[in-house]
């Protein structure tokens, strides 16, 4: 009987750890799962992030060798349509699968987001979503994973994982609490078009987006008791904001509006429109920070929640806020990353190190200290 419950037990074991992506994320795993997947893992030394394009100028990203082909059976969308968009369109890979240089490689050559952004973003979801060992993540969804465990939602839900880079308010994304955190909502983009009929002449402009952003915070303390807006969900809210005025506008459009049409291609269907341009010059954080500034000053809410019930929105003083971009940075690394690796060792703990240390480059020479917290 005993021979046979530790016969049994590794076989369980065993069957979990084969069953586990390479792609899926080890954080908040225990010691005892982490000593069964490990050593299935492919390890690999996580290479330095690419620097920026040579030529930055606009030009057409539609084009014969990165065509538009629907997903596959088993392909990953996310909660970003900018991702998504790459993949469908094979500036990632179609599966949606992808190391953190070819995220950084297509979001520059795709849609010219210049390399201090890039490298800052993709290393934050990489952190705390993909696999550090690998040096994989997926852009969303959850695998096929069939193991004798129900699977947790935090290790294969890639950049699905709610709370530690989605979040809520999004603009055509439902808040989590509700169930579903990532697919495209109809009635969101509703009210999308009706915002930029109202505010923007039938364009999102960045008048839409300062009024749109207000009212879908709104909405979510109206109807939503769990609403979290605290950093880093609070920067990531604003930006994506921005998003669809600096990167699906065609790079030969001057007047910086999104026509509806476009949005929605890019939004619901994963797609460039035919002949699409990249931006014209790369947009990096000082373009991104100035059109923020712009979308907050009309309605400067400070970071915050609701407390368990709706309408209750409560201004939490710990979370940073847009004058405290050293502190999102330290707090994203001491807690965000550190509560999902407490004691992390060998490879991963390496890996971890290294990665911290791409992800805090572009803030070298920015006056923000750099932190540690796995040593040095
Ligand atoms: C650099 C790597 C990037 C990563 C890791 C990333 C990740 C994400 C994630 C996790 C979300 C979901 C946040 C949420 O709504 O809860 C998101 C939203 C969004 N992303 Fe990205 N993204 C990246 C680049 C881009 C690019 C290049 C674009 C535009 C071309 C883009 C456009 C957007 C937009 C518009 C949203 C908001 C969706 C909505 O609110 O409905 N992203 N991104
Ligand atoms: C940019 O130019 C440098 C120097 O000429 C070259 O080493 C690098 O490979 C180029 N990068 C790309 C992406 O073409
Ligand atoms: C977010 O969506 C994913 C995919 O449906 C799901 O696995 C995860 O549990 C969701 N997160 C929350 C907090 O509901
Ligand atoms: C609501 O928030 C609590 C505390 O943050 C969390 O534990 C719980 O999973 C959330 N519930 C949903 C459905 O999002
Ligand atoms: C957005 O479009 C509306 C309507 O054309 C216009 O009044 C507004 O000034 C535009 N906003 C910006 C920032 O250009
Ligand atoms: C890019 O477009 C903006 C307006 O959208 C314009 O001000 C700028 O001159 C353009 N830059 C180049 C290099 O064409
Ligand atoms: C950030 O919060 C501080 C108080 O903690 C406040 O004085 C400051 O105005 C806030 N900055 C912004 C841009 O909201
Ligand atoms: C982050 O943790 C380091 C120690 O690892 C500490 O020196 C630093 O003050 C912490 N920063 C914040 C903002 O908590």
């Amino acid at each position: 009987m005993v021979q046979f419950t530790v016969i049994l037990s590794l076989l369980l074991a065993t069957g979990k750890a084969l069953a586990f992506p390479q792609y899926g994320s080890l954080a908040g795993l225990s010691e005892r799962e982490l000593e069964d997947i490990l050593p299935r893992l492919h390890a690999v030394k996580p290479p330095p992030p690419p620097g920026p394009l040579n030529d930055t100028s606009t030009k057409l990203v539609n084009n014969p060798a990165h065509p538009f082909l629907p997903q596959r059976n088993g392909d990953m969308r996310g909660p970003c349509p900018g991702l998504n968009t790459l993949a469908s369109h094979g500036y990632l890979p179609r599966n949606g699968i992808a190391t953190p240089a070819q995220i950084i490689n297509a979001v520059q050559e795709g849609f010219n987001m210049g390399n201090d952004l890039a490298v800052f973003v993709t290393y934050a979801a990489f952190l705390v979503d993909g696999n550090q060992v690998t040096n994989l993540l997926s852009i969303g969804g959850k695998s096929s994973l069939t193991g004798p465990d129900p699977p947790k939602p935090a290790i294969v839900g890639g950049l699905d994982t709610h709370a530690v880079f989605e979040g809520d308010a999004s603009m055509t994304r439902g808040d989590a609490f509700f169930g579903d955190n990532h697919s495209f909502k109809e009635n969101q983009f509703d009210e999308f078009i009706a915002f930029s009929n109202k505010f923007g002449g039938g364009k999102y402009n960045l008048t839409v987006a300062s009024e749109f952003r207000w009212q879908r915070i709104q909405e979510s303390t109206a109807t939503n008791p769990n609403f979290s807006f605290i950093s880093p969900r609070y920067f990531t809210a604003y930006a994506e904001s921005t998003f669809p005025i600096t990167f699906f506008v065609d790079g030969r459009n001057e007047d910086g509006a999104l026509s509806l049409d476009v949005a929605r291609g890019f939004f619901q269907d994963s797609r460039m429109p035919n002949g699409f341009f990249r931006a014209n010059q790369s947009i990096g954080l000082d373009i991104i920070g100035s059109l923020i500034d712009f979308i907050f000053e009309p309605h400067p809410i400070q970071p915050g929640g609701n407390q368990g019930r709706v309408n209750s929105y409560t201004v939490d003083p710990n979370s940073a806020n847009f004058s405290q971009f050293c502190q999102l940075y330290q707090d994203f690394v001491n807690n965000t990353v550190k509560g999902l690796y407490p004691n992390p060792q060998g490879v991963l703990r390496d890996n971890l190190n290294t990665n911290l240390g791409f992800f805090f480059s572009p803030l070298q020479g920015s006056g923000c200290p750099q932190v540690f917290p796995f040593g040095q």
